[in-house]
């Protein structure tokens, strides 16, 4: 046993509907010396992500659901305090499958180590060049095919997914049109990152009316964030041809109850492709694509934004953001280093 407690927030029941301190209570539990080929490292950065919300539940997924008792599964960036591999060093900072606690223990192979040597601050690893970045490059490029000249609508615009689409639409030489909940994210959309169009969804009215009006020429790909009324309304405002990139379905993330889409006869009807992905399905690629959102951010062809919050305890409510939409770009908790 080391002399170091690990505070983790674990899942103790399944939500009903938005996650509380009941369901994901925190406890302090110690640290073990790592077996052979195991790792410690100390988290920096914590991740957080809509798709949690989808593994605190119980139905089929592309990854396990969280088992009750164990600790929230999340993306984390640490550095090494205890290595029993030749594979890491004390000090190596790294990002690895963790979760919601101070300390991760795993085996070092699956640690990817991060460079430091270009100086770029750690938590860009987990925005703009980590996963959603990743997320954003391969969902508008591989599944919504954009061509130039084509009208692409993305809803949550504004957030971490949805920003990097939009101005990868744009590269591309699109029309891009963003949906956002509010007038300062939508503001950002257009007047910092170059968006065409942008449309409040909370103060437009009827979505499809909003949706015709910012898309004369309708829409040639539908970036979905959200699903729920926002997908129904884009499916009646869809080219022939169009497709749809199902990257996340937020709007029902914490409803068990919501309806599915109504209009989906439109995918008939315009002769439309649909298509789900997760960003994992890319893995051999991952380098090619940091490769290119690195060019295109020191471009300054695309920006980004993070939203970092302090300290782990902060760590439910700062979940919440998500839900609300009151986070500003890409959500993370930060826990310092002494
Ligand atoms: N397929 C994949 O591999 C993959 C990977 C990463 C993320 N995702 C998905 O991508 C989407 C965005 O994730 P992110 O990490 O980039 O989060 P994000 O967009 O930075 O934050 C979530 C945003 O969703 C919006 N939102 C929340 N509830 C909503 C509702 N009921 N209706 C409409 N908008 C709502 C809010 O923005 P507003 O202020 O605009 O409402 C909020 O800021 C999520 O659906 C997530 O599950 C998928």
């Amino acid at each position: 046993m080391t002399d170091l407690i690990n505070r983790q927030y674990y899942l103790a029941q399944r939500p009903a509907s938005v996650p509380t301190s009941e369901d994901v209570p925190a406890r302090d539990v110690p640290v073990a010396e790592p077996a052979e080929g195991m790792a410690v490292i100390k988290n920096m950065f914590i991740s957080l992500d809509p798709a949690i919300r989808g593994w605190m539940g119980d139905d089929p997924n592309y990854i396990e659901p969280i088992a009750i008792n164990d600790a929230v599964r999340s993306s984390v960036i640490g550095r090494v305090v205890k290595s029993n591999s030749p594979e890491l060093a004390v000090g190596d900072a790294v990002m690895s499958l963790g979760a919601w606690e101070a300390y991760t223990t795993g085996p070092a192979v699956a640690m990817n180590k991060l460079d430091e040597s270009a100086g770029l601050p750690l938590s860009n690893f987990l925005s703009v060049l980590g996963p959603t970045g990743l997320t954003a490059f391969f969902g508008i490029l591989d599944v919504g095919k954009p061509k130039a000249g084509e009208t692409v609508l993305v809803s949550a615009a504004a957030g971490a997914v949805g920003s990097v689409v939009g101005q990868i639409a744009k590269i591309k030489g699109c029309r891009v049109v963003g949906m956002a909940g509010s007038d300062d994210k939508c503001a950002w959309l257009k007047d910092d990152l170059g968006f065409d169009e942008v449309i409040n969804y909370k103060t437009c009215g009827d979505y499809g009316d909003a949706i015709r009006k910012a898309c004369p020429d309708g829409v040639d790909v539908y970036f979905d964030n959200v699903g729920g009324e926002i997908l129904d309304a884009a499916l009646l405002c869809l080219n022939k041809f169009a497709r749809v990139a199902v990257c996340g379905w937020i709007s029902t993330y914490n409803d068990a109850d919501a309806p599915g889409p109504k209009n989906l006869w439109q995918l008939v009807a315009e002769s439309v492709t649909i298509q789900g992905f997760v960003v994992i399905d890319y893995m051999d690629r991952f380098p090619e694509a940091i490769g290119q959102l690195a060019e295109w951010v020191m471009s300054g062809q695309i920006q980004f934004k993070e939203d970092i919050v302090d300290g782990l305890d902060n760590i439910l409510p700062a979940f919440l953001k998500l839900f609300d939409g009151s986070n500003q770009g890409k959500l993370m908790v930060r826990i310092p280093e002494e």
